[in-house]
């Protein structure tokens, strides 16, 4: 499988409990390597935008909202088939589906509030990635 770059974001519900360390942990044990990182705090517009995929669904107002609320961590994570392994590593969207021993399972806290979010396809993920960093960022 070939190395592949993913966007992670650490969501406002973990960075608030100051669980960055431990998902990071998670990241790292599996393989991937955080190659980018940087902690920020998205306006209401810029969270708005980077979910613009998903404006037409009801929870849009209470997810940008929510992601605007405090600080999140962006990350790059790199490794062999990233997008796929981070999708395991982070579990089900719902904690309730999540498997034992993900990132979800183990600190999410609701579907909204589900401590992570990770691109679904390595197309997005390069969208993604540019939404947040420039390639002089992005330390492989
Ligand atoms: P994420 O991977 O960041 O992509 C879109 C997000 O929308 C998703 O994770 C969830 O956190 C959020 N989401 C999905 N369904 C709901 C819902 N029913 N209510 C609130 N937020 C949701």
């Amino acid at each position: 499988m070939a190395t592949e770059r993913t966007l992670s974001i650490i969501k406002p519900d973990a960075t608030r409990r100051n669980l960055t360390g431990k998902i990071n942990a998670k990241f790292e044990d599996a393989g991937l390597r955080i190659v980018a990182q940087k902690r920020i705090q998205l306006t209401k517009a810029q969270a708005e935008k980077f979910y613009a995929v998903h404006s037409a669904r009801p929870f849009f107002g209470e997810l940008t909202e929510f992601m605007a609320s405090g600080p999140v961590v962006v990350q790059v994570l790199e490794g062999e088939g990233a997008v796929l392994k981070n999708r395991e590593v982070m579990g089900a969207t719902n904690p309730k589906d999540a498997a034992p021993g993900t990132i979800r399972a183990e600190f999410a806290e609701s579907v909204g509030e589900n401590s992570v979010h990770g691109s679904d396809a390595p197309e997005t993920a390069a969208e993604e990635i540019a939404f947040f960093f420039s390639g002089l960022e992005l330390v492989g």
